[in-house]
């Protein structure tokens, strides 16, 4: 946690949620009252078919929605592709950019996420910016110089702690059941706070800096509390209202 800083939890579903699923948004918004409201934000960032109908069953509840990818550009010749405008008609909050999965298996570049960024702004969406080192990269010592690189090229200038969220996820802690050692996250989550502080100044100082990676229930307490690690991008435990809550619950005594 970082003073000052309210924590966020989003869970991302990707490609998982059809209509029955919807009723895990009912069980989360009433899940999340008004004192653990107080400690935290909490996002929900369903597939895009999901996307209007949940921000219309979240109204009027502290829960808010998100999407999971963005196109750059306003509109026009894109066949599939979704607009930050969209997502911001849709009424949602936060736009996921530059997941692992994105880069990996659209080949989304740093600089093709940083065009994503700034559409986000542009439709005034809170970007949540993913970044991460892979295993090869990990056990080459290499992960403090790949988000260094990620940080510059795929963080635009102008990013605020109201437009941008940074959040790490080691891509091999993605769905593995695998996190880093707690002084690790906290290691790392330093690194990237002096990155941020160094080239956004107070903006970098108060940026909200998630840890996502095989969060879970019983990992809750242990991850969430540690220095700089100022929430969570849950996947798979995001997908059953009860599993999303019990993360959020690491907050209540807060
Ligand atoms: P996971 O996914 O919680 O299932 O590891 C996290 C993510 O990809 O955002």
């Amino acid at each position: 946690m970082t003073p000052d800083i309210k924590p966020l939890v989003a869970g991302n579903w990707k490609m998982n949620g059809e209509r029955d699923k919807l009723d895990q948004l009912a069980l989360l918004a009433a899940g999340l009252d008004a004192e653990l409201a107080e400690k935290l934000d909490l996002a929900v960032c369903p597939p895009a078919t999901l996307l209007y109908v949940a921000t219309t069953l979240a109204e009027d509840t502290p829960l808010m929605v998100g999407a999971q990818n963005c196109h750059a550009e306003v509109e026009g010749a894109h066949t599939g592709e979704i607009s930050a405008e969209m997502i911001s008609d849709c009424e949602a909050d936060f736009c996921i950019v530059g997941h692992s999965e994105r880069r990996t298996d659209c080949g989304e570049t740093d600089a093709d996420v940083a065009a994503k960024v700034k559409a986000c702004w542009r439709a005034d969406l809170t970007a949540i910016v993913c970044i991460g080192e892979t295993e090869a990269q990990y056990d080459a010592g290499e992960a403090e110089s790949v988000l260094r690189g990620q940080i510059s090229n795929s963080i635009p200038d102008g990013a605020e702690e109201e437009n941008t969220v940074v959040a790490y996820e080691p891509v091999w802690a993605i769905g593995t059941g695998k996190t880093p050692s707690p002084d690790d996250i906290r290691e790392i989550h330093a690194f990237i706070r002096e990155e941020l502080a160094e080239r956004f100044g107070g903006h970098g100082e108060r940026m909200t800096i998630l840890y996502g990676g095989s969060v879970k229930p019983s990992n809750a307490s242990e991850l969430l509390m540690i220095e700089n690690v100022d929430g969570a991008l849950v996947g798979g435990a995001s997908l059953k209202a009860a599993d999303l809550l019990a993360i959020c619950e690491a907050y209540r005594k807060t």
